[in-house]
């Protein structure tokens, strides 16, 4: 456990403002600062960075918390690396010990067992036991100078060459599982995750092995296995190559498909292309790209099943307002076969003729409709108008009216009409279900997760304003916890919110955010911070904590209409006056 006065040293040196500064673009706006939040997709800011409190809340996704909470969840980070982490930054010196580091030490282990292992792998490769591999990799086309560059490498067919290996260096099995290197059979006994596979290393952008993609050559079996989840990787938070292709000069990254397609690419010269790890993408993963690139261009197969995926990933990247241009792989079913097939230069010249997301849209409609006849050139003018109207950038709308309209040999001022009418259509619509939405929203996307707080929601929200009002005022602890304990509330979420800050104050600890994160997980920081954010705006007096102490009381005594059945007369009597008694204490 760390000190408090360590902590809120820590706390000193690490204004929040600045912290989130470095990763979010903010704006002041008052006393607080909004921005997008880096945790959701969103367009508008409700992203909020609350100095006064140092604290953080999104009203959009409902994260929040404090300076740690905020970078362990920026950084995938446990509560100890994200302090070392703010410590680092501050210029201070982590106590020696007295802290439990376990779950840190682990994944330093972790990562020494993956980089033994990629050694390991390589080295099989390269031997003659791993013929088969090389000459499968350079079979695709590899040069041995890319199979080095990307480390590539090949697991044995044997169920625990590498388990061997890797005991033989010192590691004990357990960590071996947690790598997810060695599986635990039913039988107890353990063996390779990987056989028979060429293997392609993933490497995060600090340059650390932290999981393995592995093709299969013949045989039975998925074509590529990759590394499940272990505490030093998330697919979903990773990228293929990331590690290269943040260094490039291009202003863009390349997203393709596969392994292949990527080491294929950077082999051309294509040192920009990155792939997710055999997942679609995802929100995390369309973020860091916008971090390290001023566009995109979506480099997904030719095949059905990448169009849709382009599709997706168009919407992903929109959303966050990230420059999409996409690339159509023409007589090859994906870049990686495009390069062997055609070279170089002619995938540059892809890459260059690559259209916006719009082009691609347009191009789409188009194949649904028979241009050649009326009714279709009806249907889709039709089809466009509405598709334009999505548009916000007048500019943009005017040019692609202007070329559709040449294209198809019709006049541009009707299509323009047709499109201005559509656009003052939808937004009397957007402004109706506004006034309907803005209700709903108040409610916030958090609360729908909690069925007993829908269930209790006058008493959570009582709850809710109690906690706020003894984080304002902890001196109100005492005269609070005589009337009510923990177990009297009525949401499990809220009870062990309340119950450690219970207990904290009854140690004379301090209740400060940075300080509760050391015991709350993100979802229960989360929540304080925007009870925080509620509690700015009250006087936070003793008399309204009475009143919320009377609405909790009175609803745990409230039976369920079950148990109201079950009461006789006399019972059912005294409940009520009960009832009536605690109303006025
Ligand atoms: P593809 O099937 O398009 O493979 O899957 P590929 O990249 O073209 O590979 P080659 O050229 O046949 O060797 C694209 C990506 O989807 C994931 C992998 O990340 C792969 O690179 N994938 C595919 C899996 O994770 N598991 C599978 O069984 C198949
Ligand atoms: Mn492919």
């Amino acid at each position: 456990m760390l000190s408090e006065q360590f902590i809120s040293e820590l706390k000193g040196r690490n204004d929040i403002e600045d912290v989130i500064g470095s990763y979010v673009n903010v704006k002041r706006r008052g006393r607080n600062l909004v921005g997008l939040c880096p945790f959701h997709s969103e367009k508008t800011p409700s992203f909020t960075v609350y100095p006064d409190s140092q604290s953080f809340y999104c009203f959009g996704c409902g994260a929040g918390g404090d300076v740690v909470t905020f970078v362990r969840r920026m950084e995938n980070l446990d509560y100890i690396e994200a302090v070392k982490l703010l410590a680092q930054r501050a210029g201070l010196a982590m106590p020696e010990d007295g802290y439990d580091d376990s779950f840190a030490k682990l994944k330093t282990r972790i990562l020494e067992i993956n980089r033994e292992t990629a050694r390991f792998y390589h080295q099989s490769l390269v031997s003659p036991a791993g013929k088969k591999g090389l000459d499968y990799l350079r079979e695709r086309g590899l040069s041995d100078s890319t199979i080095r560059h990307f480390g590539l490498g090949y697991a044995p067919e044997s169920w625990d060459a590498a388990i061997k290996h890797l005991l033989g260096k010192g590691f004990r099995v357990d960590e071996l599982v947690a790598a997810t290197i060695a599986v635990k059979s039913s039988r107890g006994s353990y063996y390779d995750q990987f056989r028979g596979r060429v293997i392609f290393p993933i490497i995060d952008i600090r340059g650390n092995v932290i999981a393995f993609g592995g093709r299969i050559m013949d045989g039975k079996g998925p074509k590529y296995l990759n590394s499940p989840d272990t505490p030093v990787f998330k697919k979903s938070r990773n990228l293929f190559a990331l590690n290269f292709a943040k260094s490039a000069k291009e202003p863009a990254l390349i997203l393709a498909e596969g392994y292949m397609d990527v080491v294929a690419l950077h082999q051309a010269g294509f040192t920009n292309a990155v792939a997710t790890l055999g997942t679609s993408l995802t929100a995390e993963q369309a973020r860091m790209i916008s971090q390290y690139a001023g566009e995109v261009v979506i480099a997904y197969d030719a095949d059905g099943a990448g169009q849709k995926a382009t599709n997706r990933a168009i919407n992903m990247f929109g959303e966050i307002g990230l420059k999409v241009r996409v690339l159509k792989v023409k007589d090859a079913k994906d870049p990686d076969e495009f390069i062997k097939k055609f070279g170089a230069t002619r995938f540059r010249l892809l890459l260059e003729g690559a259209g916006s997301a719009m082009e691609f849209e347009i191009g789409k409609l188009r194949q649904k409709y028979d241009l050649e006849t009326s009714d279709g050139k009806v249907g889709f003018l039709k089809e466009f108008a509405q598709f334009m109207a999505g548009i916000r950038n007048p500019i943009e709308r005017d040019v692609y009216v202007a070329k559709i309209a040449a294209e198809l040999d019709v006049s541009k001022e009707p299509l323009s009409v047709q499109i201005q009418y559509i656009i003052r259509q939808q937004a009397k619509n957007a402004e109706k279900k506004q006034s309907r939405d803005l209700t709903v929203f108040a409610a916030g996307a958090k609360e729908r997760r909690d069925p007993q707080r829908t269930a209790h929601l006058k008493e959570a929200l009582a709850e809710e304003r109690l906690i706020g009002i003894l984080l304002k005022n902890p001196d109100y602890h005492r005269t609070i916890l005589e009337r009510i304990q923990p177990e009297d509330f009525l949401t499990d979420f809220n009870r062990e919110i309340f119950r450690v800050i219970c207990q904290r104050l009854q140690e004379g600890r301090p209740v400060e955010l940075i300080a509760l994160s050391e015991q709350l997980d993100e979802v229960q920081m989360g929540k304080v911070a925007g009870i925080l954010a509620d509690a700015a705006s009250t006087r936070a007096t003793q008399k309204e904590a009475a009143d919320y102490i009377d609405t909790i009381l009175a609803g745990k005594a409230k039976k369920s209409p079950e148990e109201l059945r079950q009461m006789d007369r006399e019972q059912l009597g005294e409940y009520v006056a009960g009832l009536a008694a605690k109303k006025k204490p």
